[in-house]
């Protein structure tokens, strides 16, 4: 069960399925029990980045899931991710249990990738040596790696010929995230972190990636955690979009949407989507007007 409240009252959409239950003997893909991170615990400088979070991901079966996490600047979306990626010094929780797969992380593993807002390529590797990194990390044979990696490039959309021997810098923005996205799931992790992977991004080029990241989920089916500031990014990818609030960092809401099951720009002009995006802005805008207030 999450700590989370659960929105009763959603509008029907076309095409949208309740979530499927999870199969009972799975262990939830994430899992936060009562999770706060304290920095500097005990000085002058003491700081609750979160406080006492709870939610469930359910493991679904042959599928995934992706769920966002919206929320104003500084509210712990990057705290969470990172410490479901067991990356310090947000890992370890000050109080609290972090479970992944049924494991309390205790620091990064092979089932979890991460891709960063910042374009974290190797400037002095080329694409194909970048994509294919984590394989060399891991021992796989040059050949099979660079077969695999030029797969993954085609699969982001750049031409594994052309683009797989370019240097990070002969690249835009857009192309950069699609190496960072090739090399993470080359690695086929069962869970993916994204930090506000297209926050960089032009608008036309964000709504190509989210069209990109949702087929690839589709044919990966890894569970995505992806954080945002966008509502409209958090309905479109969501499954899942739970809603964070500052002063402390917590969870304030667990709101259910329909699978992407169209691309962004026509999903952008139904009907469902723009009453969810309307009710989330305002949800936003009463978590901002309420942290302005003074307290008492
Ligand atoms: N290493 C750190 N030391 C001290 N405070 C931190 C550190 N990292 C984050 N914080 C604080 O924790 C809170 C949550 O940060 P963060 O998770 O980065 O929020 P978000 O990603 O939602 O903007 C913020 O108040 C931030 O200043
Ligand atoms: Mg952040």
């Amino acid at each position: 069960m999450s700590g989370a409240p659960q929105d009763p009252a959603l509008p029907s959409p076309p095409a949208a399925a309740s979530p499927a239950p999870p199969a009972a003997d799975r262990p939830a893909a994430v899992d936060f029990a009562g999770v706060t991170k304290i920095y500097h615990a005990g000085t002058p400088r003491e700081a609750v980045a979160i406080r006492d979070v709870s939610f469930t991901i359910p493991d679904l079966p042959d599928k995934g899931e992706i769920s966002t996490f919206l929320g104003p600047s500084g509210c712990g979306k990057s705290t969470v991710l990172r410490m479901v990626a067991g990356l310090e010094p947000q890992f370890p929780p000050t109080v609290g249990s972090v479970r992944v797969l049924g494991r309390e992380v205790v620091g990064p593993g092979a089932d979890r990738g991460m891709v960063f807002q910042d374009y974290t390529s190797f400037d002095n590797r080329t694409v194909l040596a970048n994509v294919t990194f984590g394989l060399e990390c891991r021992g796989v044979a040059r050949h099979t790696r660079e077969r695999e990696g030029r797969e993954w490039i085609e699969r982001v959309g750049l031409d594994p010929v052309r683009d797989a021997l370019k240097y990070p810098h002969e690249l835009s923005g857009g192309m950069r995230q699609r190496v960072a996205i090739a090399r993470t799931l080359a690695l086929r992790p069962r869970i993916i972190l994204m930090d506000e992977p297209f926050g960089a991004l032009d608008p036309a080029t964000r709504l190509d990636m989210q069209d990109l990241l949702v087929r690839l989920w589709r044919e990966v089916e890894a569970t995505v955690l992806f954080v945002t500031h966008s509502v409209e990014e958090a309905v479109y990818l969501g499954d899942r979009v739970f809603v964070m609030a500052t002063t402390p960092g917590r969870i304030a809401s667990e709101l259910h949407m329909p699978a992407a099951s169209a691309p962004a720009r026509e999903t952008q002009n139904q009907p469902w989507f723009h009453e969810q995006v309307s009710r989330l802005t305002a949800e936003l805008e009463r978590i901002e007007a309420a942290a302005e207030r003074p307290a008492g």
